[in-house]
């Protein structure tokens, strides 16, 4: 065993393996449109553990900046902890509410924001800057570079679920200490995400959000740029 690596359960053989050829990922494109956020159409019944084993090892998989892999994933199913989670939701919901002009108020009023009691469980993906620091490669000079590696396992978890059958939606209705205290996260991580998990009913082809005429998604020429920022191609 190398002493520069830390125990990874792999012997020096291990560690000479040969590369995976390329091969096409069928089905990788399919997935990644058929994604979508989930609120309404989780059925709440209890999950296959193998299933779950699979979306949070294909999360756990995702690159990470220096390979820290900064990610923790808190399950919960605990009905008091959920309801508890989903009143403090309900009370964002109507702070962010205030905000808004009369005719997105009443928009917004008539759209769901989040599925935590009607899902089966929910995982909580939190971020430890401290995880192989001081001197995580490739964060020195983008701090932030921590927090993208999060995004992505969530990414890999909200595709493998979609692969699954299953829904997923994120919700960011929260202020961090309250989840903090809640499910007992200590300083200095951070929860990043609280996902609703599950079965569902269907997949909506159209996001919710558009379907409510909350926003559209715009066409992808309508964010490139070649060269230069502002110039098209
Ligand atoms: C960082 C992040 C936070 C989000 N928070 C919420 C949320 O609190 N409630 C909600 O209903 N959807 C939330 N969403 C889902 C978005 O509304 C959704 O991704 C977007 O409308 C596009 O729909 P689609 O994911 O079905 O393509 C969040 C998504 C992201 C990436």
């Amino acid at each position: 065993m190398n002493a520069l690596l830390p125990p990874t359960g792999l012997d020096a053989a291990d560690l000479q393996a040969p590369v995976v050829p390329v091969a096409p990922a069928t089905g990788l494109y399919e997935v990644i449109h058929r994604r979508r956020d989930v609120r309404s159409e989780f059925t709440g019944e209890p999950v296959d553990p193998e299933v779950l084993h699979r979306v949070l090892a294909a999360a756990h998989s995702a690159p990470s900046v220096g390979l820290s892999q900064p990610w923790d994933f808190v399950t919960i199913t605990d009905d008091l902890t959920r309801r508890a989670f989903f009143e403090h939701v309900q009370a964002e919901r109507k702070v962010f509410a205030a905000e808004l002009d009369a005719p997105a108020a009443e928009r917004f009023a008539g759209i769901k924001i989040d599925g935590v009691m009607e899902s089966s469980l929910s995982v909580v993906v939190t971020y430890d800057a401290t995880r192989g620091a001081p001197g995580v490669l490739g964060r020195h000079a983008i701090a932030d570079a921590g927090l993208y590696s999060v995004c992505l396992a969530i990414e890999n978890l909200w595709l493998a679920c979609t692969a699954e059958g299953w829904g997923t939606g994120w919700v960011s209705f929260y202020r961090e200490p309250f989840l903090r205290e809640l499910l007992g996260i200590p300083e200095p991580i951070r929860p990043v995400a609280w996902l609703c998990l599950g079965p569902v009913t269907e997949l909506q082809q159209i996001p919710d959000l558009e379907r409510a005429g909350w926003r559209a998604r715009v066409p992808l020429e309508a964010v490139m740029h070649s060269e230069r920022w502002g110039l098209r191609a």
